[in-house]
C-alpha cells in the first residue's frame, strides 16, 4: 500500500501540472503533493465560494504557480503547460455536477470533453516524457438501473449530460492513446496515460451544491431538517483520500513502467460499502450527534441513476490495493472534519497522515 514515504521518493522535486486544483478533490491532492515536496502548477477557475477549501488552506501558497484560467482556452493552457514543463499531469478540472449539467448541458460538454481534448493535445505537442492521470467518473457506463456491477469493459453511455460528457472523455482519451500515445511507441512520444473512473467521494472541505455531505453540514449548521430527494439511491461511497491515493500510486507505477499502464481503471469501494443515501445520512447524524431527516421526493426531478456499483477487482489485482476505510469510517472522517476546530490545513494534514499511516515516516522525514 502506498505511503507518504513512497510518494515523497517519487514526487519530491518533480513538476506536477494539476488541473482543477481549486476544487474539492484538487485541494486535497494539492496538499498531499505539496506535503511530499512536489512542485505543483495549478490550472483552474478561481474557487466559487469564499469558504471553499482552496482558500481555507491558502492553496496559492502550496503551488509554484496557480493559474486561474479556463480549460476551454487552449492557448492559455498551452502557455501554462510549457512554462510548467511537467513530469506528471493530473487532469481533474471539470463541471462535475449532474444537476448543473441539466441546467447547462453545452457548458458541461465544452468544459468536460473539450477540456480533456485540450489537455491531451497539449501533451501531444510536449516533447518531454510525461505521465498523465485523466479523471472521469463511475457514471461513464450505460446504466439501466438493473444493479450491474460495472467492470472496465462494459459499454460506455450516459443518460444525463454530465455522464455522457465523461463517457465522451473516455472515448477521446482512448482515441489519443491509440493514435498518438501508443504504448508500443513509448520511446518516441514518452507519454503514459490512464483514465480513472472513481465513484462518489465524500470528505471534509466539500461545499458544492446538491452533494450529500455538504447538504447535511449546511442543514446541521442552520439547525434545519436534512432533506433527502433520492433516499434509496445507492452509491459507491469512498473517502476522498482513497481515489487520490490510487491516482498517485498509478502515477508512480506509470513513471517506472510507462508502457504497462495505459488503460482505464475503476476505483470504488467493496460491495458492502455501497450504501443508500438514507443510510449515509443516518450515519452522519449519529456521528454529529444531532439532525433530523425529511424525505421529499420530487416526481419531476431530472433523472439520476438509482443504482451504481463498480467492479474494483482490476485495480485490486494490479496495485494490490484494498480500501483503507469502509463507508462508516469514511462518513465518520468526513463529518468529523467539519466538527473539528483546528484550522483547515491542520485538519486535512491530520487526516492525510492518519490515512497514509504516516506518523513513523513523518518523524523520520522531519
Ligand atoms: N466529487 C465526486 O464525488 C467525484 C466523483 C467522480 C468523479 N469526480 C471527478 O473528479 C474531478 C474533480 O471533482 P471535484 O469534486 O473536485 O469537483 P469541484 O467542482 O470541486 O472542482 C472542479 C474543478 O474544476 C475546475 N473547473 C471547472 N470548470 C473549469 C473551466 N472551465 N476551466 C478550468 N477549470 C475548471 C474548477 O475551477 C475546480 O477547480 C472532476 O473531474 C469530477 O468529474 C468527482
Amino acid at each position: 500500500m502506498v505511503t507518504i514515504h513512497h510518494i515523497r521518493q517519487v514526487f519530491a522535486g518533480k513538476r506536477v501540472f494539476l488541473t482543477g486544483h481549486t476544487g474539492f478533490k484538487g485541494s486535497w491532492l494539492l496538499q498531499i503533493l505539496a506535503y511530499c515536496g512536489a512542485e505543483v502548477t495549478g490550472y483552474a477557475l478561481p474557487p466559487e465560494k469564499a469558504q471553499d477549501l482552496y482558500y481555507q488552506i491558502d492553496g496559492d501558497s502550496l503551488c509554484v504557480k496557480s493559474h486561474f484560467k479556463d480549460i476551454r482556452n487552449i492557448d492559455q493552457l498551452q502557455a501554462a503547460f510549457e512554462e510548467a514543463k511537467p513530469d506528471f499531469v493530473f487532469h481533474l478540472a471539470a463541471q462535475p455536477l449532474v444537476l448543473k449539467s441539466y441546467q447547462d448541458p453545452l457548458y458541461t460538454f465544452e468544459v468536460n470533453t473539450m477540456g480533456t481534448a485540450h489537455v491531451l493535445e497539449v501533451l501531444k505537442k510536449y516533447s518531454q516524457p510525461c505521465v498523465a492521470v485523466m479523471v472521469t467518473t463511475d457514471k461513464v457506463y450505460e446504466n439501466n438501473d438493473r444493479g450491474k456491477n460495472f467492470s472496465e469493459n462494459d459499454p460506455l453511455g450516459g443518460f444525463d449530460p454530465y455522464s455522457a460528457s465523461k463517457a465522451a472523455c473516455e472515448l477521446i482519451i482512448s482515441s489519443y492513446r491509440h493514435s498518438f500515445f501508443h504504448y508500443s511507441k513509448m520511446a518516441t512520444h514518452g507519454k503514459s496515460i490512464v483514465s480513472v473512473r472513481a465513484g462518489n467521494v465524500i470528505g471534509g472541505g466539500d461545499y458544492a451544491d446538491n452533494r450529500i455531505i455538504p447538504d447535511i453540514i449546511r442543514s446541521l449548521e442552520n439547525n434545519e431538517e436534512i432533506v433527502l430527494r433520492n433516499p434509496k439511491s445507492t452509491r459507491p461511497w469512498q473517502h476522498v483520500l482513497e481515489p487520490l491515493a490510487i491516482y498517485l500510486d498509478l502515477a508512480m507505477h506509470m513513471f517506472k513502467e510507462p508502457d504497462q499502464w495505459n488503460e482505464a481503471f475503476n476505483i470504488g469501494p467493496d460491495k458492502s460499502d455501497v450504501w443508500t443515501v438514507e443510510d449515509l445520512a443516518k450515519e452522519a447524524i449519529s456521528v454529529a450527534g444531532k439532525g433530523r431527516l425529511r424525505i421529499e421526493q420530487n416526481p419531476d426531478a431530472p433523472h439520476e441513476a438509482a443504482l451504481l456499483m463498480l467492479d474494483n477487482q482490476k485495480i485490486k489485482d494490479k496495485l494490490h490495493w484494498k480500501p483503507r476505510m469502509n463507508a462508516r469510517e469514511a462518513i465518520g472522517a468526513s463529518i468529523q472534519w467539519y466538527l473539528d476546530e483546528e484550522d483547515a490545513s491542520a485538519r486535512c494534514l491530520k487526516q492525510i497522515k492518519s490515512f497514509f499511516d504516516d506518523e513513523i515516516q513523518d518523524a523520520e522525514h522531519d
